[in-house]
């Protein structure tokens, strides 16, 4: 299960990576205090998309409940358009 949790972690933060790097690497627009080209955890090679994950949710702790908890995740939505 810790392994699905991460490779749909995976998922999302592969889509986050690139927009937080930008926002880090973009000076003036940036809104972010940290640079992640910077993090330690991070300046290694990695084999799989989950083990990276993993390097992320090191420090980024509450985000694979908050994915699991998305729209995307539990498809719990009554739409009241088609009720
Ligand atoms: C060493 C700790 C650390 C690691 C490892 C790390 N981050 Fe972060 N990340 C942070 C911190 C601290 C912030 C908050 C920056 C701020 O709010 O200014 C942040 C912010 C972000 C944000 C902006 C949205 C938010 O939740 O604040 C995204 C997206 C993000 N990280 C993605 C990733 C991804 C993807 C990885 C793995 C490839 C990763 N991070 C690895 C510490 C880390």
């Amino acid at each position: 299960m810790k392994r699905i949790v991460l490779a749909i972690l995976g998922a999302f933060m592969a889509l986050a990576a690139p927009a937080a790097a930008q926002t880090a690497t973009t000076g003036a627009r940036s809104e972010s205090t940290t640079d992640h080209s910077r993090l330690k955890p991070l300046m290694r090679e990695f084999a799989s998309g989950p083990e990276m994950t993993a390097a992320c949710v090191s420090c980024h702790t509450e985000a694979a409940d908050q994915v699991m908890r998305t729209l995307h995740c539990t498809w719990d939505f009554t739409n009241p358009a088609t009720v």
